[in-house]
């Protein structure tokens, strides 16, 4: 059989696009821009009319993602939803997506700002606890969707209430130090080993409705509670890695640094307290064992 010529497609400044590509609308020469193991954003100020959520992350970020890992038109899910980030990122860039959040306010909130865009793909908002992932996306849906792609970020465990300078700060902000109270928000899950159990068990729903081959990423921290880190965000990888037959392929990290955090006066003249200013965002795949 003759072998198949790539052809291309030039962009001008963007690169060449190659047609035979099969995960993304990406140049080469972007494709490899994002390839790099690090990237730098700094969010804007948020508007003050908006619901202040505590852990939102920055669209720049999840359109990155979303560009990388997903072709105009495909569908994206997030577990996670909070005040909308990976709904609005999806709808400018021509993708579907659903999203599930637990507190009506940030639904509301969510719902609010996807609506004030007018975008002309699916958006789909549901309150609800992601438990409960299958059946809320059948009943509001009511059609079967296997998503290309997921990017989320759940509560960072008990961090938004633990007693800290930090806290004292988000609360001079008017940001809050829980999510909701309640039980089904994991942000509220006072035992550590519970709480990376609890949230495998999420990613189990979301690997039922995820594509064979299509990725997750998930953006999330090791966390300092009590005088220790709890790798957090190492348990998330090696937990989902081992889930029988719902086991994530761990592909890589990405470090997602922060370099427009203030500093804080943690631990001087006393001990060693890191300025926290990076996160990590685990990029997982669904693939045949
Ligand atoms: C880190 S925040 C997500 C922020 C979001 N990425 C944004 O940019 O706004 C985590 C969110 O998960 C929600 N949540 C916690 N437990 C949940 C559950 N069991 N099901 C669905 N949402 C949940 C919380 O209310 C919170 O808004």
């Amino acid at each position: 059989m003759p072998e198949k010529k790539n052809t291309y497609v030039d962009f001008g400044d963007r690169g060449r696009y190659n047609t035979r590509n099969k995960l993304n609308d990406l140049t080469g020469k972007e494709w490899i821009k994002f390839s790099k193991s690090w990237f730098v954003h700094r969010p804007p100020r948020r508007k003050e009319e908006e619901l202040l959520h505590p852990a939102k992350f920055p669209e720049s970020l999840i359109e990155e993602f979303i560009s990388f890992f997903t072709k105009e038109g495909e569908w994206i899910l997030d577990p996670f939803l909070g005040t909308g980030s990976t709904m609005l990122a999806a709808g400018k860039l021509n993708r579907n997506a659903v999203g599930i959040e637990l507190s009506k306010d940030y639904y509301d909130s969510a719902r609010r700002r996807i609506k004030r865009n007018n975008f002309s793909t699916e958006l789909v908002s549901i309150c609800g606890a992601s438990e409960n992932l299958g059946e809320l996306i059948n009943s509001n849906l009511k059609k079967n969707i296997l998503f290309d792609y997921v990017i989320t970020s759940p509560p960072y465990w008990n961090q938004l209430e633990r007693n800290s300078l930090r806290q004292k700060v988000r609360l001079e902000k008017g940001l809050s130090t829980k999510y909701s109270e309640n039980k089904n928000d994991l942000g509220n899950v006072k035992d550590y080993q519970d709480f990376i159990q609890r949230q495998a068990e999420i990613f189990d729903n979301v690997f039922d409705c995820t594509k064979p081959n299509g990725y997750l990423t998930i953006i999330t921290n090791n966390v300092y509670f009590n005088g220790r880190l709890f790798p957090l965000a190492f348990d998330t990888a090696v937990s989902l890695s081992n889930r029988g037959e719902k086991s994530w392929v761990l592909k890589d990290e990405k470090i997602w640094l922060q370099d427009d955090k203030p500093l804080v006066a943690l631990g001087v003249n006393n001990a060693w307290v890191a300025n926290r200013h990076h996160q990590y965002c685990l990029i997982f795949r669904k693939e045949k064992k």
